[in-house]
């Protein structure tokens, strides 16, 4: 059966602070650590035995997964002792991997939420013969990402870094983090320094007469690098748009985690998940958001597609709307934190300090 690289050691800079603590990857989307999400479908695919390439905050991901036994997975973990980028990554575990030169193997970037297809990927992959396969999804808007033309039969024709002109727009299929490696390719990337398969090994292959080869494949596919992106995540989780076998409980409006302590009257609803031991009090209304363990939400209190870090507090009264509150932050009652803002982790804000309305 085939195996899989997952890489998880990017910075996660984006999604700061809530990566301040805990890297990407282990970010709890729908009640457990986002990789969960990805393991368990990597594994009713038929994947049993997966690679994770760590670095950034690398000594979290073993003690919570172990062996993989519990998710029937057998899970081996590599650290780098610099960050070694994408590629560089990928060559570095190359030596765990048990696949022959010619044999496929899947690789996942940790913070893809999708409901890819992976057997089919494979099976376009050892059809098409082609030495690097990769999953290519449509965005309305390609700017901020990789794009991957391709022609009448699938294959690659140009990788386009971050496109801004119009002209420079020539597709909307962009690379969506899944890809299938014959091993062999795997074992030609450079060892012992930083290498990006975005910018460097794919446009190099191509180049150099590779056959890569594009599956557009359309379900749901979100990137989570972004607050927006991963509280959207989360809540589609939940809703059971997204699709995942690791969901701890029913898909519906709402998911509230054995330990947790909702107030009759809160209203929770849009997907929003309440994390171990988080409390929310009376008349509280939660929606499409994110409390994480132990966060607590005083009486009155309404949150909106917004995350709240672990034993962070939000006053009573507090408006928190598309909003990011760090770890163990403390917001004061009758506060007012609107789009994008960014409480770091452990911070104070005192009562009434921060309003975007009218205090009339
Ligand atoms: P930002 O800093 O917010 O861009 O996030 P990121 O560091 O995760 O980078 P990006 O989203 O581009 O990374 C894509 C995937 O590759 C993610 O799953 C990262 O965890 C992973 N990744 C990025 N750089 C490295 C690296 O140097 N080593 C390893 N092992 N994984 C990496």
């Amino acid at each position: 059966m085939t195996e899989a690289i997952l890489l998880v050691g990017g910075k996660g800079t984006r999604l700061r602070p809530l990566t301040v603590n805990t890297p990407k990857p282990m970010v709890p989307a729908a009640g457990v650590p986002f990789l969960t999400h990805q393991l368990a479908r990597a594994r009713a695919a038929g994947v049993e035995h997966i690679v994770l390439a760590t670095s950034y905050l690398a000594e979290v991901f073993e003690p919570h997964f172990g062996d993989g036994s519990d998710l029937g997975l057998s899970l081996e973990y590599v650290t780098e002792e610099e960050p070694l980028g994408t590629g560089g990554a990928i060559r570095n575990v190359a030596s765990r991997l048990h696949s022959g030169p010619d044999e496929p193997v899947l690789i996942f970037n940790g913070d893809i939420l999708t409901g890819l297809d992976i057997q089919a990927l494979v099976s376009t992959h050892s059809s098409s013969g082609a030495d690097v396969s990769l999953h290519l999804t449509r965005v309305e808007d390609p700017r901020a990402f990789g794009l991957v033309p391709t022609d009448a039969t699938g294959r690659v024709t140009a990788f386009l870094e971050k496109p801004q002109t119009p002209e420079e727009i020539v597709t909307d299929q962009i690379n969506a983090g899944a890809y299938v490696f014959k091993r062999s390719v795997i074992d030609s990337i450079p060892t012992g320094r930083p290498v990006s398969v975005e910018r460097e090994t794919f446009p190099e292959l191509l180049s150099a007469g590779a056959h890569l080869q594009g599956m557009v494949d359309s379900t749901y596919w979100l990137d989570l690098g972004t607050p927006q992106a991963f509280v959207r995540g989360s809540a589609d989780l939940v809703l059971g748009r997204a699709p995942s076998p690791a969901v701890p409980g029913r898909c519906g409006d709402r998911l509230v985690l054995p330990s947790a302590r909702v107030a009759p009257d809160a209203k929770l609803t849009g997907g929003t998940v309440v994390g171990a031991d988080a409390v929310v009090g009376e008349g509280a209304r939660l929606t499409g958001s994110v409390l994480l363990a132990g966060a607590v939400v005083e009486p009155g209190a309404v949150i909106t597609d917004s995350l709240i870090g672990a034993g962070a507090r939000i006053g009573a009264r507090t408006v928190v709307s598309g909003a990011v509150i760090g770890d163990g932050a403390r917001v004061g009652p009758d506060n007012e934190l609107r789009e994008g803002v960014r409480v770091w982790c452990d911070t104070t804000l005192p009562a009434g300090a921060v309003r975007f309305s009218s205090d009339q």
